[in-house]
């Protein structure tokens, strides 16, 4: 199967056809060993992913399901984290801890912008927190974090570290056995969805506990999880001939194949690429008069939140998009209607971003606002070319 349409949300992505030919793979039952052998090999190659020398867990769920796997298994009843939020999902902790009965402090960026490290710091100071998360790249606002000057701070403070990598990982490095400055300190949960930079659809949550975060497991005791409890699904992910809760068989056909790709192009060059397109799709759209939200220095190689230039109409920017089969995303909150969102992430390419940019050009043109396509597309692909000579 072949995708009819460009899907430029950030979130799903662009599926390639040999995802699509192992989605399609004969569905086979849970504890078939020809699948036994596929979701091993998956496992092995999550763990690689991470570079973790801890516990991988792969479920049927999404980034949400990952998300309270990550607090329900490390931090109990009564005990604080300390959120470090750049928007929308950074936030979603918040309600997430409390529905557990966790506190939380919330040091909340203005759209756009970072928390400043200062300020994670000085909170870090006046209380003690189990754990603080971080969101490595929010999707509703484009901003990145920066984990080489937070994990240091977050560790010193002998909190854990919960990365939420949802539009992140596969893109962006999360190397588990990395220290961050000194021994130790190092990253103690991942967590994502299939449906991103992993480049599958929907319906996996992914979640990678460092040996730390497992000790913090086993002392809380009991957690309020049926499903979410690691312990349930430890000796799955050890043997998973073993069974606790039916496996998507074909999303793990298809996370297979994905993660092969992955690994083969490998995370450095995975990240540079990243890196180069996230900066050449928006020095194209500045070439148009429009603002991304976030500025470089802090802006996520992944997605991208872009303002409209006045009076362009976002129903029919976006409509106007689709018809010429790109899809992107409106934003959130009180930036709808006034900003869109592009994915630039997972197997998606430069040709793919370059029709982006006509469509685009189109689009604005259809609104009255001059733009100039070819040098758009020129300033795109010299980006693109700096980067390949820079790396
Ligand atoms: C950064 C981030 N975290 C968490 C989520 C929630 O993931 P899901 O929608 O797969 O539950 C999303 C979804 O887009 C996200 O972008």
């Amino acid at each position: 199967m072949e995708n009819k349409e460009l899907l430029l949300v950030p979130g799903p992505t662009p599926v390639l056809d040999e995802i699509y030919d192992a989605l399609a793979s004969e569905t086979r039952g849970h504890t078939d060993p020809r699948f036994v052998e596929t979701f091993k090999n998956a496992i092995a190659n999550t763990r690689k992913l991470f570079n973790t020398d801890g516990e991988v867990y792969i479920v049927a769920g999404s980034g949400t399901l990952a998300m309270e796997m990550a607090v329900v298994n490390t931090v109990k009843k009564g005990e604080r984290i300390l959120v470090i939020s750049h928007g929308y999902f950074g936030d979603r902790f918040t309600p997430l801890a409390k529905a557990f009965g966790i506190g939380v402090d919330v040091l909340q960026s203005t759209w756009g912008e970072r928390v400043d490290t200062k300020l994670v710091e000085e909170a870090l100071k006046a209380n003690k927190y189990k754990a603080v998360t971080i969101t490595h790249a929010d999707t509703s606002t484009g901003v990145a974090s920066d984990l080489d000057t937070l994990i240091p701070v977050i560790k010193a403070s002998g909190a854990l570290v919960i990365v939420d990598g949802v539009v992140a990982t596969a893109a962006l490095r999360e190397d588990m056995g990395k220290a961050y400055g000194e021994e130790g300190y190092t990253i103690d949960i991942v967590l994502t969805g299939s449906q991103k930079a992993i480049g599958i659809p929907p319906g996996l949550a992914i979640i990678a506990f460092s040996q730390q975060a497992l000790a913090a497991r086993e002392q809380i005791g009991t957690v309020p999880a049926y499903y979410a409890d690691i312990h349930n699904w430890r000796n799955i992910m050890a043997n998973p001939a073993m069974y606790f809760a039916t496996p998507p068989v074909n999303l793990i056909y298809a996370y297979d194949v994905a993660l092969q790709i992955v690994l083969e192009e490998g995370m450095e060059n995975r990240e540079a690429r990243h890196i180069a397109f996230g900066k050449a799709i928006r020095a194209a759209l500045r070439s148009y008069g429009m603002i991304p939200l976030a500025n470089e220095e802090v802006a996520a190689p992944t997605l991208s939140c872009i303002l409209y230039p006045e009076g362009v109409d976002d129903g029919k920017f976006r409509a106007s998009l689709a018809s010429r089969g790109v899809v992107v995303a409106g934003a959130l909150a009180h930036l709808a209607g006034k900003a869109f969102r592009i994915g630039h992430m997972g197997n998606t390419t430069a040709t793919m971003l370059k029709q982006a940019i006509t469509a685009i050009g189109e689009a604005l043109q259809e609104q009255n606002v001059k733009v100039n396509i070819e040098e758009a597309l020129n300033v795109f692909s010299q980006q693109i070319e700096d980067a390949t000579v820079q790396s």
